[in-house]
């Protein structure tokens, strides 16, 4: 089983590792997986290095990644677009600050749920924006949007912006249509535009639940820019490409505007490795899932036997949520640390009384964290 490989990446600088790299400390935290790129990407990229030459390629013209981008939204997401919809962009990041830029003026209020990812809780200020919070609540056993606190936030006129995390990142949620509809409604009645961060849409663990892209629900056709990337499911985030899917043509051409002279054109091995991955790589993102939802029920089941511990159904993502509010202990992240075992901090994303594990890797390195954990 290829996900069981252990695959030593300290001598190529991974974010990931370098954190913990004098220290015996497992390292859980930045949302790469410790898995390899599955071996048609891996080729693809070889041919494409034997090429040699690595000049200038917008994205635009090279048809066969669009194609990709249609066809794995229209089988996989049930959403069909037209090409000329896509604006390539060298990540997520700079693609929801672009956003943050180019619909709202200095001054204005953006939405955004808490907790949240770090760079798109910061995002607002960086364009002298405020930040207004949306909870995140549990209800029925999952985490879900505080739905009156976004109406009534959503009232105030300077509000332009709500940006969602749809798979919800940290907390594993996938929102469901009538949530969906509701943010429509929200967004369609105070005039809000929505910028939907759907990066981890393609890893929908719970077999009961649905990826619902924002552009694809009605109302919000037009009043949308969903941002997608094959970067988290086939782990090649350090390739910088993603896109946003903006379906009306006066919002895409603000979004390109707030583009032009600060974000390069997305990269040529990005493009390459995205064209592969959504067009030869179903199986392997069939076996990925299956993985997952092993690794999942094998933490959750460990979770289940610590006293002080606590993690809500996670519907998405390979990133657990874990509430240790009931180790009694000040420092949740220091803590885990100290049992050799490195989460990201809770309080990177609006909860000191959390961490949260990455759960991409073989089984063994989650057995072991556990093994730590409970030592
Ligand atoms: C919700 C979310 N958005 C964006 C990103 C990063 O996007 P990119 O590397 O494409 O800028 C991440 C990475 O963890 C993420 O979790």
């Amino acid at each position: 089983m290829q996900f069981d490989d252990i695959i030593d990446r300290s001598s190529t600088y991974a974010f990931k590792w370098e954190k913990y790299k004098q220290r015996d400390i497992l390292p859980m935290w930045v949302a790469d997986s410790e898995f390899a790129s599955p071996e048609p990407i891996i080729q693809a990229l070889s041919q494409r290095v034997e090429h040699g030459l690595f000049g200038y390629t917008l994205p635009a013209h090279y048809a066969p990644a669009n194609q990709a981008v249609k066809r794995w939204l229209s089988v996989k997401h049930d959403w069909d677009i037209k090409e000329e919809w896509i604006v390539w962009t060298p990540g997520v990041v700079p693609a929801f600050n672009v956003a943050c830029k180019a619909y709202c003026s200095p001054g204005d209020t953006v939405l955004i749920q808490t907790p949240n990812y770090p760079p798109l809780r910061a995002a607002p200020a960086l364009h002298n924006l405020n930040r207004v919070e949306i909870d995140t609540l549990e209800v029925e056993g999952r985490w879900t949007l505080n739905y009156a606190q976004l109406e009534s936030a959503a009232k105030d006129p300077k509000c332009k912006l709500l940006i969602l995390c749809n798979p919800m990142n940290p907390v594993g949620s996938v929102l469901n249509e009538q949530e969906m509809q509701k943010v429509a409604q929200i967004c369609a009645q105070h005039d809000v535009k929505l910028c939907s961060d759907e990066i981890h849409c393609d890893l929908i663990l719970d077999v009961t639940k649905k990826h619902l892209p924002a552009g694809n629900i009605a109302g919000l056709e037009q009043n949308s820019i969903t941002l997608m990337a094959a970067s988290k499911t086939f782990n090649i985030a350090g390739l910088g490409t993603s896109f946003a899917i903006i379906p009306n043509k006066a919002l895409r051409t603000k979004f390109q505007a707030g583009m032009q002279g600060m974000v390069p054109w997305a990269n040529i091995m990005g493009l390459v490795a995205t064209e592969v991955a959504f067009t030869q790589c179903d199986e392997w993102h069939q076996q990925l899932l299956d993985y997952l939802r092993e690794n999942l029920a094998f933490i959750q089941q460990q979770v289940d036997t610590i006293d002080g511990l606590r993690l809500l159904n996670v519907e998405a993502t390979f990133l657990a949520w874990i509430d240790a509010s009931g180790l009694g202990v000040d420092d949740p992240q220091q803590y885990f640390e100290s049992k050799g075992v490195g989460p990201s901090p809770g309080i990177d994303f609006g909860d000191k009384n959390f961490v949260r594990i990455n759960f991409a890797c073989p089984k063994s390195m989650l057995e072991e964290a556990f093994k730590r954990f409970k030592a």
